[in-house]
């Protein structure tokens, strides 16, 4: 029965991220609002980050100079959308806001995080920087806190994070800050790649079950 669940993981091994675009799009029809996004988003990608099969190698590949933003999916009414982030030794973010709810799930490595806020002398620190390690989850938000600046914790390796926005992230315009005079500039990140994963062929596991090699699934 083991080796049967292998195949099938492997057969179809985008299952834990159309069901994690399956359980967002409920939340979205419900018309959730963002406390239950960040609730309920944060259980759904703690279950996502915590295999790591799911994510094809296109979607994990490093730029030797730039962290890489790869959409995985986004909702048709862009109410959601999901990405991998992957960074290569040492890189990281300028500081910059999200405008939008958003969840950032480590997948692999480890990443640290600063948290600032803007006050009436300038951007300033919130609280020292801290450690993402694999399998924990940050939010963000306007409401609980949308600026920061996140890093590969890693000199000498890739870190990857999963991360999940409250709209098409990629073509928000955001802005970037500069840490000694907190001045703002507007940017829009876009994807760094034309490509995403195929959710919808699931024909080998459909075949496998036909040959009754492969234990029914729901
Ligand atoms: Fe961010």
């Amino acid at each position: 029965m083991a080796q049967a669940l292998a195949a099938a993981l492997q057969l179809d091994r985008l299952s834990p991220l159309r069901e994690a675009v399956r359980t967002l799009t409920r939340l979205a029809d419900h018309q959730a609002s963002e406390s239950l996004f960040l609730s309920k988003g944060k259980e759904i990608l703690t279950q996502l980050i915590a295999q790591d099969h799911w994510l094809e190698e296109d979607f994990r590949k490093t730029h030797p100079d730039y962290y890489q933003q790869y959409l995985l999916y986004c909702d048709p009414h862009e109410r959601f959308s999901l990405q991998s982030f992957v960074w290569g030794p040492g890189q990281s973010t300028p500081i910059h806001d999200h405008t939008v709810w958003g969840l950032v799930g480590v997948l692999q490595g480890a990443e640290s995080c600063v948290r600032y806020r803007q006050t009436a002398e300038g951007l300033v620190s919130d609280g020292p920087a801290f450690v993402l390690e694999k399998g924990s989850v940050d939010a963000v938000s306007p409401s609980v806190g949308d600026i920061h600046k996140v890093s590969n914790w890693f000199s000498d390796r890739t870190s990857i994070s999963i991360h999940i926005y409250g709209a098409n992230v990629g073509n928000l315009r955001r802005h970037t800050f500069d840490a000694a005079t907190g001045a703002k500039k507007d940017f829009v990140s876009g994807y760094s790649h034309n490509r995403l994963p195929n959710l919808w062929d699931r024909a080998a596991f459909i075949r496998a079950q036909d040959l009754k090699t492969l234990p029914a699934r729901s």
